[in-house]
């Protein structure tokens, strides 16, 4: 506690002192500045032109943000060009690759410039080096089925729909992660633009604390234009689907959970498993475990690490495929068309060290809150989950050079995910839920099972995240802000998502 503290207090006060001194320029001046750069091509977007509405639709309508103009760069060069610019003239902005972020705010901006990424969306293969450049702004669904005719995949999205870009500068979990670590544990180099709009390339080689840092640095650094991922062999089948049991299996279901959690996950890599359970309305109440499997399945003969789940050791499974014997691209596809989009929704995290009466605790802590508590129109969905990372997970992650997040020992990534239909009831569900996590918070410190590590991706804009990388981490991000962003751009000028203590 007192170290988190700590670190907060060592701001950068020269930097601090000018924010006060400066002033932002007026957005609409901004635009036009902005637009002049880029003489008869249209790239810049106010709210009048009929492409401004698409350029502003996101995943969630809870994060739609109005900004004065959307900036649309189809090269490196055209994000260099824009940053030199909004660092020059203070002008305040925002990033967007895939738009999947639920905080208003985090890749939109209320006013400001919002540069979209979605035209830098190329995917390239090189067989000789087995890397694959995908542009920043691109989605996982192009991204796989660009790969597919090489044989080969990348580390991305469970859901195809999210954006390359927020996915893989906050951690990113992908079905391999038992195998391969996080997904940004697998990116070869990527070429950002800094805050003076210079082009670089880091990797292990150049540049090396930066790219270290942005392995869940998120957007404090700069903009990525393009990441160099290494690629995994996808000859197989790759397979992913549902299992569902009734809350009257609850016990068992949890049990073998509390065991895939402590060591089931890391005994079969090419398996994969959230864990979670549903409350949607007032009466459907269902534990849900989404699985894969690198590789064939036969439900009637399943990997052994998945026995219990399917042999009614957890009593009465209902098992349903995302896509039978199919590809990373067809399971992705199929958990992006289950989760669907438009809904009002958030989600909050916490991380633990499982052990079963813990599991146990937790789960009847979201069932009494949700079932007394939550007084909202019908329709909502609550939905508590969690998922191992193993030793297999964190060694992969360390043997490819790690990153910002500091997670040492094994853990479970906690979260509650809220989806609701209607704006009135925005201030209950978010209230709702920071209460809940709170109390997770406080469950797991009170049994000596909290873990210090919360996952940037699954992370709201009332609680800080990176903190929680701990102060080794944050003084490592700390310094390349001082080399790679001394003015503080990424903060100063681009007000959204979560900041580095000091910045
Ligand atoms: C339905 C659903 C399913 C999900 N499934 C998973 C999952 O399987 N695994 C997982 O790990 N996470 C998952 N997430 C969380 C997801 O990783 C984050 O929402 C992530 O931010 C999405 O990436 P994006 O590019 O679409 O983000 P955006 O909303 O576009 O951006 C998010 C943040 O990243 C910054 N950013 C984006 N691109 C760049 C760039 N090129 N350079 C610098 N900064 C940038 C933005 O400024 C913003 O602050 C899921 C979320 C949802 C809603
Ligand atoms: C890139 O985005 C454009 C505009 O949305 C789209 O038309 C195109 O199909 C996309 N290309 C790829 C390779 O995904
Ligand atoms: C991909 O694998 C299939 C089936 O094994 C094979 O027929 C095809 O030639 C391979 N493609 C490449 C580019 O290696
Ligand atoms: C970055 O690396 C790529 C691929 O290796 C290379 O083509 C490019 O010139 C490099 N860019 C810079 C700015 O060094
Ligand atoms: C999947 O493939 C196996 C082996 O090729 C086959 O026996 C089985 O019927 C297939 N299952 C489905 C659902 O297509
Ligand atoms: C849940 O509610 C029941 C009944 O009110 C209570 O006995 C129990 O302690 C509660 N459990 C948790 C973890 O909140």
């Amino acid at each position: 506690m007192l170290s988190y503290a700590l670190i907060l207090l060592c701001p950068n006060l020269v930097l601090q002192a000018q924010a006060w001194i400066l002033q932002f320029t007026n957005p609409t001046a901004c635009c036009s500045l902005l637009d002049s750069k880029f003489p008869g091509q249209s790239k810049v977007y106010s709210s009048s032109a009929p492409e401004y509405e698409e350029l502003t639709f996101y995943w969630t309508p809870t994060a739609q943000q109005l900004p004065r103009c959307v900036f649309t760069p189809y090269n490196t060069q055209d994000v260099s060009t824009a940053v030199k610019l909004f660092t020059r003239k203070n002008c305040q902005f925002a990033i967007r690759s895939g738009g999947h972020s639920y905080n208003p705010g985090w890749a939109g901006i209320e006013n400001g410039v919002l540069i979209s990424l979605g035209y830098l969306n190329q995917t390239t293969y090189d067989p000789q080096t087995k890397l694959a450049t995908v542009g920043g702004g691109s989605r996982w669904t192009d991204v796989y089925g660009a790969l597919l005719p090489y044989n080969v995949t990348v580390l991305g999205g469970r859901n195809s729909d999210l954006g390359v870009g927020g996915y893989l500068t906050g951690g990113g979990i992908s079905f391999y992660a038992n195998e391969k670590g996080w997904a940004a544990d697998n990116i070869g180099s990527v070429e950002i633009v800094l805050a003076d709009g210079k082009i670089i390339n880091a990797s292990r080689q150049r540049h090396s604390d930066l790219f270290r840092s942005l392995k869940g640095g998120s957007n404090n650094f700069g903009v990525i234009t393009k990441f160099r991922l290494e690629t995994v062999d996808a000859t197989g089948l790759f397979n992913g689907w549902y299992m569902r049991y009734p809350f009257a299996s609850t016990d068992a279901y949890l049990a073998a959970a509390n065991s895939y959690c402590n060591g089931g996950s890391d005994a079969d890599t090419k398996s994969h498993i959230i864990f979670s359970a549903s409350i949607v309305g007032t009466d459907e109440m269902t534990n849900v475990a989404l699985m894969s499997y690198n590789g064939a399945l036969d439900p009637t003969n399943p990997p052994s690490v998945l026995g219990s789940f399917f042999d009614g050791t957890v009593p009465d499974p209902t098992f349903q495929w995302l896509a039978p014997n199919g590809t990373i691209k067809s399971a992705t596809d199929g958990l992006r068309d289950a989760q669907g989009s438009g809904n009002r929704y958030t989600m909050t995290t916490v991380s633990v060290h499982v052990e079963l009466e813990l599991l146990k605790t937790l789960r009847q802590a979201w069932l009494n809150m949700t079932t007394t508590d939550l007084r909202v129109t019908p329709g909502f969905l609550v939905q508590f989950a969690f998922q191992p990372i193993g030793q297999t997970w964190i060694a992969a992650s360390e043997a490819k050079g790690g990153n910002s997040m500091g997670i040492t020992s094994p853990l479970a990534v906690m979260w509650i995910q809220l989806r609701w239909d209607l704006a009135s009831d925005d201030a209950a569900m978010l209230d709702y839920s920071r209460r809940l996590i709170s109390r997770f918070e406080k469950i797991a410190k009170d049994a000596g099972k909290l873990a210090r590590f919360r996952y940037l991706n699954y992370g709201d804009r009332f609680h800080d995240i990176i903190p929680h990388y701990g102060i080794q981490s944050v003084r490592r991000l700390q310094r390349s802000k001082r080399i790679y962003d001394p003015t503080n751009v990424f903060g100063r000028l681009v007000p959204g998502g979560f900041k580095i203590p000091g910045y």
